[in-house]
């Protein structure tokens, strides 16, 4: 036995799920929870608020992943904390209107069906914080979307580790999770202070920034100082998701807006610098060279009731030659449908699509070949995750795509 294994402290009653008085379910749970408390060195478990699990889309689970759902589910596991999925492979309510394929929407409904039974709600979405679950400041918690990660350790100043889908799982059926890495003061310090000289634009111009600064950073992390006015605070969330699939970038801090900053002292005296005055790089990495769009994807990470409004706002009156889909979360598309927003964007032809993201979801299936987007995380994977060809900008441009049907440097909008 190593030391690193007999430094993890159980609690009587963590002793005791982990020999299975609580229930064979829970007992793998803590399994997990201990194994990788062991391997990381925690001192001891931490209770969890909450928990967002991934693994949701039966194009990444597969047979293998619903067979282990289920089995846990078998063994009487069930989640004790409140606990969210990660968007599913497709739109659990109008998948068939949208094309999806039959096959598919049978088994990625068994995936829903074997989450509810372990006591998870279907809420699809990456971005849980614009949907009422929005983790305290200082709260542990264990969540596993990358971008959300990011949003609920910088924006909101919680603390979490990047789950994997079977850890957050085991967190959400045990309540606990290891104590290590970003629960703890030490490693919550930036490793590298990064001066931003350039301007900020668009949300475009924030993804490309995210794009170079995590490719830099690695799994470091980042204190920004932006010299050109700081970036809007709805488009945070696109930063942290460029950050997070570029480098393992967890967590940021900006100079007098993310909450930990601005309390102070969270620059490690022995951190790197590192000075961006320019995001063509950035802009040349993502954007591809394809000029026929066949579709326009926002909302990467899950768009906001205020993006869709936008949306909305820009294309009244006009028609569209491409495809365009607006990915969110089901309570936002309620919330939009409301306001009469869905009707105004379906009604040209746009589709507000929510549970799923153009990453998760089986696109080449869907018949689609060539993709505009303003998120510098969906023109990152879309290439190797859905053999997409992708062009990436700012908002206005890819709605110009999506009326034209051609990527245009113009913006006429
Ligand atoms: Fe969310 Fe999918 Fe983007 S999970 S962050 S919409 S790649």
């Amino acid at each position: 036995m190593s030391e690193t294994v007999r430094a993890l402290q159980l609690s009587a009653e963590e002793r005791a799920m982990l020999i299975g008085e609580a229930g064979p379910g829970v007992a793998k749970a803590m399994e997990i929870v201990v194994a990788l408390g062991r391997i990381y060195g925690a001192a001891t478990l931490t209770p969890v608020a909450s928990v967002q699990v991934s693994g949701v889309s039966y194009k990444n689970l597969g047979d293998a992943g619903l067979d282990f759902l289920e089995m846990w589910a078998a063994q009487g596991a069930r989640v004790c904390v409140p606990a969210t999925l990660n968007p599913a492979g497709m739109d659990l309510a109008s998948w068939r209107d949208l094309g999806f394929p039959e096959v598919f929407a049978q088994r990625q409904q068994a995936v829903i069906a074997a989450y509810a039974a372990l006591g998870i709600a279907p809420t699809c979405t990456c971005t849980p914080y614009l949907v009422g679950h929005v983790p305290l400041f200082g709260q542990h918690i264990a969540w596993a979307e990358s971008s959300a990660v990011s949003y609920a350790n910088s924006v909101l100043g919680a603390r979490t580790n990047r789950e994997g889908g079977p850890s957050a799982l085991a967190a959400a059926i045990s309540g606990r999770t290891a104590c290590y890495g970003l629960h703890l003061d030490g490693n919550r310090q930036a490793t590298v202070v990064i001066d931003v000289r350039c301007p900020i634009r668009s949300e475009a111009d924030l993804g490309a920034l995210g794009y170079l600064v995590g490719r830099q950073v690695e799994n470091g992390v980042p204190y920004l100082r932006f010299r050109n006015g700081e970036p809007e605070h709805w488009a945070l969330k696109t930063l942290g998701a460029a950050m997070a699939a570029s480098g393992a970038v967890a967590l940021y801090h900006i100079e007098s807006v993310t909450p930990e900053a601005r309390a102070g002292n969270v620059v490690r005296p022995d951190a790197g610098a590192m000075v961006i005055d320019n995001l063509s790089p950035g802009f040349e990495a993502l954007d591809g060279a394809c000029e026929e769009i066949d579709l326009v994807s926002l909302g990467c990470p899950h768009a906001s009731l205020t993006e869709l409004r936008t949306v909305a706002e820009c294309l009244d009156g006009r028609r569209l030659r491409a495809a365009l889909w607006i990915t969110t979360a089901r309570s936002t598309r309620e919330a939009a449908e409301r306001e009469g927003l869905v009707a105004r964007i379906e009604a040209i032809g746009g589709r507000v699509v929510a549970d799923t993201c153009m990453v998760v979801a089986p696109v080449a299936e869907l018949g689609f070949r060539s993709m505009a987007t303003n998120s510098a995380k969906m023109a990152f994977y879309a290439p190797s995750h859905s053999s997409l060809q992708v062009r990436f900008g700012p908002m206005e441009q890819c709605l110009e795509a999506a009326i034209t049907g051609t990527w245009s440097p113009r913006r006429i909008l």
